[in-house]
């Protein structure tokens, strides 16, 4: 069983994707970890963001236990590290250099333990249009980019980030417009993917929403 969900940033995504992961034994991937391990690597390294030469020999060398690494540093989702993955997730070459580590994972998936799962649940931008076009079930979530940018706010401040509203809605609006509009996998939804508008749903109701569509698929497998 393979299920995508897309959709652009602080749509909840990571949240219900790890709740549906642990409710059906799927073993989950955050494909945003990869552009962000590269973009990360690249602030690390000194070098300038437009470099895509820089970007590509690091995408290609770029292996899965270094992308954990390099998840527990504190600039993985700072506001500078979310802008150099969004970048560098920009470049055409790099996309396709990081795409079969993304896809091998769906042959042999694990838990973090190292346990078999039943299947993988990706969440991304392109998991249901490029990384995989077959999955049984493919859901695009979007919101309106002030309720995202409400919850993004949100989210600062209960972590004691001092931020600004209008600051944090003008970001996002800049970073839907470079994932929405970029040459390479723009993001959109898959032509069968289920779109789910959440602006006014609890995370209850978007794990129900999903989990019907999952048990609706596991029923006509039978
Ligand atoms: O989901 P996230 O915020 O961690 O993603 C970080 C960046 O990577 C974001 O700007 C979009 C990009 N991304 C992408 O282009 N394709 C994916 N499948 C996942 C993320």
């Amino acid at each position: 069983m393979i299920i995508t969900i897309d959709g652009p940033a602080a749509t909840g995504k990571g949240t219900i994707s790890a709740r549906i992961a642990e409710k059906y034994k799927l073993a989950y991937f955050d494909t945003g970890m990869v552009y962000r391990a590269v973009g990360l690597q690249m602030l690390l390294n000194g070098d300038d963001l437009e470099n895509q030469e820089a970007a590509l020999k690091i995408a290609q060398n770029l292996t899965f236990p270094q992308m954990i690494e390099l998840s527990k540093h504190a600039d993985f989702r700072s506001d500078a590290g979310s802008h150099a993955a969004s970048v560098v997730s920009s470049y055409a070459e790099v996309r396709k250099a990081l795409l079969a580590m993304q896809q091998n994972f769906a042959k042999n998936p694990v838990f973090a333990d190292g346990s078999p799962a039943q299947g993988v649940i990706y969440d991304g931008r392109d998991t249901g249009t490029v990384v995989c076009p077959d999955a049984d079930v493919k859901v695009f979530i979007d919101a309106s980019p002030e309720v995202r940018a409400q919850r993004r706010y949100k989210d600062y401040l209960a972590k004691g980030i001092n931020a600004d509203y209008n600051q944090v809605l003008a970001q996002m609006i800049e970073r839907d417009k470079r994932d929405r509009t970029r040459s390479a996998a723009p993001l959109k939804p898959a032509d069968d993917a289920i779109i789910l508008d959440n602006s006014h749903n609890t995370v209850e109701d978007d794990v129900a929403f999903v989990s019907a569509l999952i048990d609706e698929k596991l029923n006509s497998k039978r």
